[in-house]
């Protein structure tokens, strides 16, 4: 049976734990002269983003090239997505051409859940409308982890659009699941419904963010925004943007962490973005480990995990 990761609402403390210790041995062949591992040898793996996306496909490319996978990248844009091709005959179509693994991110919440019960591969959730970004989550919790050298017991700020936020979404349920304490803060329009059940709700932006061990601050999702949800840009930088002002009242040691894109001046300024305990770059990098980890766990017969 051919085993996914659609998201992290759906994994234990131990499947996640299991991913972080592997993506730890592939940062390793990360640093090394040849980046080359053949763990997927003979595989296909293939990306197909009906969204626009840098880092992550890019990330699940080079980490399938670095594991020796055959790649493929789909463009929705020039595919025959365009000429009306349905989703369910572009995953037909995939399986015919003899797939392995597939990297779907898809503007529909639950799309990578209606692939994978529809094929016969491995599928991978890349995000998935405002539901998850479980790869995000997990190169989220790797650098905490490897910057703090623990879990758990910490507390961790969620700063910004989290309504619309998949990554926002992700990472409760993630860090959720190790006795952190998660405290959000953005404009009342873009805090969902129900959200209390999971997290603490904070009441200015100070009490957000003083005292953490983590801030993640979110991207105002600008694409989504069409239904006024804030009033401008200009206020969101003044009211919910990590500016220098933030300095007098955040810990030194506090990691300022972004999934990226950024918007410059809009959630976050240049120069805390320069921080050294911002790890935005940082994140980056470790995604490329935390992806070679998913794909080799994906692929391998053995075993039931994700
Ligand atoms: N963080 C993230 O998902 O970035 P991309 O949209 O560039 O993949």
């Amino acid at each position: 049976m051919a085993k996914h990761l659609l998201g992290l609402k759906e994994l234990s403390k131990d499947e996640i734990l299991k991913i972080l210790n592997l993506a730890r041995d592939m940062k390793v062949i990360l640093k090394s002269e040849t980046k080359k591992t053949p763990h997927l040898q003979g595989y296909s793996v293939v990306t197909l983003f009906y969204e626009n996306s840098t880092r992550t496909r890019t990330s699940f490319e080079l980490a399938a090239k670095f594991m020796s996978a055959n790649t493929t990248s789909i463009s929705v844009q020039t595919s025959s997505v365009q000429k009306g091709e349905s989703l369910l005959d572009t995953i037909r179509t995939l399986e015919a051409l003899k797939t392995d693994v597939l990297i779907i991110r898809h503007s529909i919440s639950g799309a990578s859940h209606y692939v994978a019960k529809n094929c016969s591969f491995s599928v991978i959730n890349a995000g998935d409308g405002m539901n998850e970004h479980p790869t995000q989550a997990l190169l989220d919790m790797f650098t905490i982890k490897e910057r703090l050298g623990r879990l758990e017991n910490l507390k961790i700020a969620i700063i910004g659009d989290i309504y619309h936020s998949r990554v926002a979404r992700s990472n409760i349920w993630g860090l959720g699941k190790f006795e952190n304490e998660i405290t959000i803060y953005g404009p009342l329009t873009l805090i969902p419904p129900y959200i209390e059940k999971h997290v603490k709700i904070a009441t200015s932006f100070k009490e957000a963010i003083s005292d953490k061990d983590v801030i993640i601050d979110l991207r105002i999702q600008l694409e989504r925004q069409k239904k006024g949800f804030i009033t401008s840009k200009y206020e969101y930088y003044k009211y919910f943007g990590l500016n220098d002002d933030i300095k007098d009242v955040i810990n030194e040691r506090t990691l300022i962490m972004h999934p990226g894109p950024v918007n410059r001046g809009v959630e976050i300024s240049s120069e805390i973005m320069n921080l050294p305990n911002c790890t935005i770059e940082e994140q980056v990098t470790n995604g490329i480990a935390v992806r070679m980890a998913v794909l080799y766990l994906c692929t391998r017969k053995e075993g039931t995990l994700i």
